[in-house]
């Protein structure tokens, strides 16, 4: 059975004190929910982050890491540096790491490779962009993103996959993908591993929706029979919103 999972990237947000105030009030506030609960603060706050959450069920993810073990890689931060503060998880291959730091297939399959060598589980990213839907395209390029970055990996590999499907058009726009849309990738993502791999692998991967998430949306969109959750931006910045997303799972 695939976990239902809720997970906050909150990007390039909350400086040191407001990372403790805002974790520490959704400590507080978090509903009973089967759901696995995730948030991604910035680099600099996730050592503060695990020890503000250790009596919590919420998990601290990184939203980025590096595919070296160590060097020259200026402003980068490893799978070590993430392990040895407690941190297990990765988003790996975000639309916006893609777009404005030049992140490729190739460079996200190397980061994918890495973090699973080290036992760290990825949240791997990927979605189209306006102009592949309006061309009917968006198929193909979440199946050649898929291709490109995932399945050279062992079978065994993919339980410690999470796939989070986030049309590019629909990231901090407020255009939010219909549930129906977000259904229908959803379904052709798990036919597609379903065809390079087996049926119970794509039957157990968890695909979280993301793009404009809200309280309003989410009940619809995770109501849906192949999406398992959301990856959440700017509503996961404001607990009682985030509260109220992981309430609608
Ligand atoms: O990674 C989640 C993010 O890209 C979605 O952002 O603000 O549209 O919920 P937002």
């Amino acid at each position: 059975m695939r976990s239902k999972i809720v997970a906050g990237n909150w990007k390039m947000n909350k400086n040191l004190t407001e990372t403790e105030a805002l974790l520490t009030e959704l400590a507080a506030k978090l509903p009973d929910t089967q759901a696995e609960v995730m948030v991604a603060p910035t680099y600099v706050n996730l050592a503060s982050a695990v020890r503000t959450l250790e009596s919590s069920v919420i998990e601290v993810i990184a939203q980025n890491m590096h595919f070296a073990e160590s060097g020259a890689y200026t402003g980068e931060i490893s799978a070590d540096m993430l392990l040895s503060i407690g941190v297990d998880t990765a988003i790996i291959g975000h639309s916006e790491r893609r777009a404005y730091f030049g992140e490729t297939d190739e460079i996200l399959a190397k980061k994918v490779v890495t973090a699973l060598d080290k036992n760290i589980r990825v949240m791997f990213c990927f979605g189209e962009e306006l102009e592949d839907r309006k061309s009917d395209n968006h198929f193909n390029v979440v199946e050649s993103q898929l291709k490109n970055a995932l399945f050279s990996l062992e079978a065994s590999a993919w339980s410690k996959i999470v796939l989070a499907y986030e049309p590019v058009w629909a990231i901090g726009t407020g255009e939010t993908a219909s549930a129906d849309q977000a259904q229908e990738m959803h379904a052709f993502i798990r036919k597609t591993i379903t065809e390079a791999y087996d049926a119970t692998i794509a039957n157990n991967v968890s695909i979280l929706y993301g793009g404009s998430v809200k309280p309003g949306n989410a009940g619809e969109i995770f109501g849906k029979p192949d999406v398992d959750g959301g990856l959440i931006g700017g509503a996961a910045l404001v607990a009682d919103d985030f509260v109220a997303i992981i309430k609608a799972i």
